[in-house]
């Protein structure tokens, strides 16, 4: 089983012909909304992927809140332990999309803020039993620390997508609990003190050193995937596809690679899934309205070959 701790936004998007300057203002295309998230994004991308697929998170007792549970649900993923939460509005991301895919997104957390570690420990016998635990940073981090602890404790392999970026440096007692790290070459970067001209698998080894966390995987969009580990660097182009739209193409490559991890495939073969699924999810609008299903991966897998 895979279980994600991590947020539920409703994306709000506007298409543009680029993104705006600071003090600009421009017409865009019309208005939509999309079930987002970083962390149900990833649960959703897990689930179509075939993997049972459970997400602890908060949202708002609100309208938004209600229809981000159902659609998370209707994709096979277990709401059960996504609570509501009176007082508080569901976590909402304004999103500019330029006509090249590429894309701002500003968050108001709401009830993603709420998520205690608390609710963590409540469901701890749930969390021990995951094969893999996929976190991100947008719900408190001693919520993300006390997920990660539970989890490693357990054997489960523990996942951290550092998005958005940290502040500053991660705890060391969240690190020592991390098996994956996989942050895009942006967030890498905020894990060293100087990283401009550095090449990915440089950065990908230099971040492992600094983190001491044992696999590092750095994605580059259309520039692939460079992964660090104990077999050393793996380097892996990414599928070549028209984009429209990179919002969650970054959560699906962790679904897909967790999926795969899960499945018992090696950490390259794993890196392959994950590509694919980023690569599907970049060339349809949306967040989670843009997550592959098993079989689109398992044919641009084929395809690849
Ligand atoms: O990673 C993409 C996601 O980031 C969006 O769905 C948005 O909600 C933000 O969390």
């Amino acid at each position: 089983m895979i279980i994600v701790v991590g947020s539920l936004n409703m994306d709000l998007v506007v298409r543009s012909p680029r993104l705006p300057r600071p003090g600009e203002t421009l017409s865009g295309g019309p208005f939509v909304t999309y079930p987002g998230g970083k962390g149900a994004n990833q649960a959703v991308a897990a689930a179509r992927m075939g993997a049972r697929t459970a997400m602890i998170g908060r949202v708002g007792a609100d309208g938004f809140g209600q229809m981000l549970r159902l659609s998370a649900e209707t994709d096979d993923v277990n709401v059960e332990h996504v609570l509501s939460t009176p007082g508080l509005s569901t976590g909402v991301a304004l999103i500019t999309v330029e006509v090249g895919g590429q894309n701002t997104i500003v968050i108001a957390p709401g009830a993603n803020a709420a998520l205690m570690p608390e609710d963590v420990d409540a469901v701890a016998p749930l969390i021990a039993v995951a094969r893999v635990l996929l976190l991100q940073l947008e719900v408190p981090l001693p919520t993300v620390v006390r997920a990660a602890a539970i989890a490693h404790a357990a054997g489960a392999t523990v996942i951290l997508n550092p998005a958005p970026a940290p502040v500053g440096r991660l705890p060391a007692e969240l690190l020592a609990h991390v098996d994956y790290l996989i942050p895009n070459e942006s967030e890498a970067a905020v894990f060293l003190d100087e990283s401009s001209g550095v090449p990915p698998e440089v950065l990908a080894r230099a971040v492992s050193a600094v983190c001491g966390v044992p696999n590092v995987i750095i994605t580059l969009g259309a520039g692939g995937v460079a992964m660090f580990g104990p077999d050393g660097v793996t380097l892996l182009p990414a599928f070549s596809v028209d984009a429209v739209d990179t919002t969650a193409a970054g959560d699906a490559f962790v679904g897909g690679f967790a999926v795969a991890l899960s499945e018992g495939l090696s950490p390259t073969e794993a890196l392959r899934w994950g590509c694919a699924a980023g690569a599907l999810a970049a060339t349809r609008p949306g967040a989670q309205s843009s997550l592959p299903t098993r079989d689109e991966v398992l044919g641009l897998l084929q395809l690849g070959d």
